[in-house]
């Protein structure tokens, strides 16, 4: 398999809170935090889950999806795409990414629960293709039952905070975007 470089992304309340199981959409608007995450994605190779996908108002531009689902004949809501691959687990899902890949591309794993689990677990076969992981912290408490990931300094030290951004004049929110590198040897 060609190797490809796997980035992680996500967005947790100040509580350490996602989303919510079965729910279709984020529990914030905050549109500065989505032009980041557009920032990160544009142009890569999205893993996600199914029910991740099925939150989102469309197919997001310019960015090819790779989606998790255990069923065979999947079909999105979104109808047919060359924008959306289907996969049947995550190491599938890395080995798809890996052959459609252009140069400069890479896999960049945006949920949900479950996905993120995986691809977190050091055990986890492709751990060696890991490289940034992108966390922003929504400054305030929400209530959810999807938490996000421990995020263990051994294996990821942080690389980067940045300060809070300017407070979102309709909502009232901010945030911090983190960068943190995946180091494979335990310090
Ligand atoms: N804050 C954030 O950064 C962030 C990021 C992403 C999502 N979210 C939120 O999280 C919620 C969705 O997340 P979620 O955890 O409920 O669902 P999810 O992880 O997006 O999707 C779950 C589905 O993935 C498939 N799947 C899981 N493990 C699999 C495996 N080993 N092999 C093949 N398929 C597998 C299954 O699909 P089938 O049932 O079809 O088999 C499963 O039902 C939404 O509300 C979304 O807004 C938040």
């Amino acid at each position: 398999m060609k190797n490809i470089p796997i980035d992680i992304i996500w967005a947790e309340s100040q509580n350490g809170v996602l989303g919510n199981k079965g729910a279709n959409k984020l529990l914030w608007r905050l549109p500065k935090e989505l032009k980041h995450f557009k920032e990160i994605t544009l142009g890569h190779i999205l893993i996600m889950g199914r029910s991740t996908l099925e939150s989102l108002p469309g197919i997001l531009p310019n960015r090819l999806h790779i989606i998790m689902t255990r069923q065979k004949d999947y079909v999105s809501p979104f109808g047919e795409s060359d924008m959306i691959k289907i996969s049947h687990s995550p190491e599938a899902a890395v080995e798809l990414a890996a052959s459609l890949a252009s140069e400069g591309q890479r896999a960049i794993v945006a949920g949900g629960d479950d996905i993120y689990r995986y691809f977190m677990d050091p055990g986890f076969i492709y751990a060696r293709l890991l490289g940034k992981l992108y966390r922003s912290i929504i400054l305030a408490e929400f209530q959810g039952d999807i938490s996000a990931c421990e995020i263990n300094p051994m294996y990821w030290p942080l690389l980067s905070k940045d300060a809070p951004s300017e407070i979102d004049e309709k909502n009232n929110l901010s945030f911090i975007s983190e960068v943190y590198q995946h180091s494979p040897t335990i310090i």
